[in-house]
Order: structure tokens, then C-alpha cells, then sequence
């Protein structure tokens, strides 16, 4: 039988180059999306439409959209926090943004300045227009097993947030484990919780590698029906909101793991390789 499919959603350019210190080149931003495009991802996340003052980085997201070379099977993806970053979006001609909450309100105030309530309904005029739009939106919930701030979090409490995602329209449900140190068993243990509140087919999940479990962590989603994961090239990653998190989970080390598991991605590894090393190589501290 023809073997079973797995997204990887490719998060290098965004998630990957955000914690960045140095400000990488915009041109090279564009190169490592388009040697991305050319390893058949069916969906790049490119940037985010943030304030500029909490993550430098991230301030020519506008160029960075205008610049790549768009391949028709490929959807371009932005973060959008708020209203304004969804018009700059739209603007853009972002195919899909993705709008991000968190499980825990610490990491909610430290990131996006307010409680979790309060993103909910910030977000809520996002969706509305997205919809009427026909632009598909992505929920992401951020410290679903660990907060860098509160330690562990109750698997209930990132159902909770999963759910109001999925109400406000959300597709896919992004689950986070943003500082990397989620065990097999509290992911397991969360999937159970929020698979109570959305099908696998409506879940994501979106592993960092801090304690070097992430690949163990895709296991047990895999176990309990997920078939989407977010991946950086090279590995790279972070969040300037979560001291302490390592990289993404490595794109290539998915792509090995899954292809050894009887699972096709549709990826090029060889060329999937060449933009490792290109990711890499924009790094500050290699
Ligand atoms: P705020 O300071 O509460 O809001 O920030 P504000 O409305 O007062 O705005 C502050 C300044 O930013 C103002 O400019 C605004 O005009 C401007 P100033 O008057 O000071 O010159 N501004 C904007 N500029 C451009 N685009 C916008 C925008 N909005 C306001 N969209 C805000 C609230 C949400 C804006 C801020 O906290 C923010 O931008 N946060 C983003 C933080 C971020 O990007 N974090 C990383 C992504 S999340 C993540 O990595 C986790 C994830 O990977 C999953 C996982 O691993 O768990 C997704
Ligand atoms: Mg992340």
C-alpha cells in the first residue's frame, strides 16, 4: 500500500531566524525561504507581522514576502498578533496566517503583553475578516507541557486554549512545546486532553529540542493520530520569550524519521540538506 503521508511544516525562516541576535540580511531571508520552496514543503512559515520593537528581527517581514519566489504547490505563511499585522499580511499576500496563544498566562503577558482572555478577543476581529477573506488561519498554543515561567502545565489548560482557537476558526491547531523540555508521557498526557476537544486531523505539533526528546515527543503524536509537525532547517530556533529554549526540532531529522517509519513526506532530502546548511550558516553562533 502506498505509505502514509506526514506534513512538516517548514518554520526556519520565522521561528527559526526570530531569536537570532544578529540581524541577518533580507536577502538572505529570501535565498533560505526559495532554496525551502525547492524542497516541496507544502507550507513555509516566511515571517511574522510583529511590533518590530519586541522582535527586531522580524521588521522586514513586508520585503521578505515581496522578495521570494513563490512555488504554485507551496502556501507562504505569516504570524499575525493583531488586526495590523493581519492587514500587512493581507497586504503581503500572505496565503495563510497563523495567530498565537499560549496555555499559560505568564508566557502569554511576556510575549504578547496580555492575559490570555484578552488575545482571545484581539484575535477575534483577525478571524472574522480571515474568514470573510477565504485566508486559512492557524492556531498556535504555546507552553503546552512546560512554561518557562510557571514550570508545568495542566494538560486542561492547553485544551482549553486549543479549543478557543478552534472556535475562533482555526484549521489546525498548532501545540507547542516551547521551551523544549516536554517528556514523551506529558505529551502524551496533553494529546489526551486536547483530543478530547478537536480531532487529529485538526492538530499540529510543534516540538523544540532543548532536552533532546523531540523526535520521542513526534512518536507519541504519531501514536495518538497527528500527522502534521513543525520543523526548523538546521535546527535552528528559539523564542525571545522563553529564555533557555533550543532550537526547533531539525527538518532533516524529521524527514529521516518519519521516511524510517514508513511515512512519505514529499520532500527532497538531498536539496532538504543544502538548506540545512544554508539555514546554518545564518547563524550567529554556529
Ligand atoms: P504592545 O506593546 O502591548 O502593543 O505589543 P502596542 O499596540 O502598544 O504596540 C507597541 C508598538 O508596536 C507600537 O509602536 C505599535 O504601533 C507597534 P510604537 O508606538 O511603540 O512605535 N505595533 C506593530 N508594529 C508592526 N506590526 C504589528 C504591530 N502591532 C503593534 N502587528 C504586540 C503587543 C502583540 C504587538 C507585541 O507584544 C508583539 O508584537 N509580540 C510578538 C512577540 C513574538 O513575535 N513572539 C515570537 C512568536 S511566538 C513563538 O515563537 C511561539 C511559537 O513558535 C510556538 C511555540 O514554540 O510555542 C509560535
Ligand atoms: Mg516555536
Amino acid at each position: 500500500p502506498a505509505s502514509e503521508h506526514v506534513t512538516i511544516v517548514e518554520v526556519a525562516p520565522r521561528d527559526g531566524l526570530q531569536n537570532e541576535s544578529r540581524l541577518v540580511d533580507t536577502d538572505d531571508k529570501i535565498r533560505l525561504v526559495d532554496r525551502l520552496s525547492d524542497c516541496g514543503f507544502e507550507r513555509i512559515e516566511v515571517t511574522s507581522f510583529v511590533s518590530p520593537r519586541w522582535v527586531p528581527q522580524m521588521a522586514d517581514a513586508p520585503a521578505v514576502m515581496a522578495g521570494i519566489a513563490r512555488h504554485p504547490g507551496t502556501r507562504y505563511a505569516v504570524l499575525t498578533p493583531n488586526m495590523r499585522g493581519f492587514t500587512a499580511a493581507l497586504a503581503a499576500r500572505a496565503d495563510e496566517v497563523a495567530i498565537f496563544a499560549s496555555a499559560s498566562e505568564s508566557f502569554s503577558q511576556k510575549n504578547i503583553n496580555c492575559s490570555i482572555a484578552e488575545s482571545i478577543e484581539r484575535f477575534r476581529p483577525v478571524a472574522e475578516v480571515a474568514r470573510s477573506q477565504g485566508i486559512p488561519m492557524r492556531g498556535y498554543v504555546s507552553c503546552v507541557v512546560e512554561c518557562p515561567y510557571e514550570g508545568a502545565i495542566a494538560p486542561a489548560a492547553a485544551a482549553r486554549v486549543a479549543r478557543l482557537l478552534a472556535d475562533l476558526g482555526c484549521y489546525e491547531v498548532s501545540l507547542g512545546d516551547t521551551i523544549g523540555r516536554g517528556t514523551p508521557e506529558a505529551v502524551d498526557a496533553m494529546l489526551a486532553a486536547v483530543l478530547g476537544e478537536i480531532v487529529a486531523t485538526g492538530l499540529a505539533g510543534h516540538f523544540h529540542d532543548t532536552s533532546g526528546r523531540a523526535l520521542e515527543n513526534i512518536a507519541a503524536a504519531l501514536e495518538r493520530g497527528v500527522r502534521v509537525f513543525d520543523a526548523s532547517a538546521g535546527g535552528l530556533g528559539g523564542c525571545p520569550y522563553a529564555p533557555g529554549a533550543a532550537g526547533n526540532v531539525d527538518t532533516v531529522a524529521v524527514d529521516d524519521f518519519l521516511r524510517a517509519r514508513g511515512f512519505s513526506t514529499g520532500l527532497d532530502a538531498e536539496k532538504l540538506e543544502q538548506a540545512a546548511l544554508f539555514a546554518r550558516s545564518l547563524r550567529s553562533e554556529p
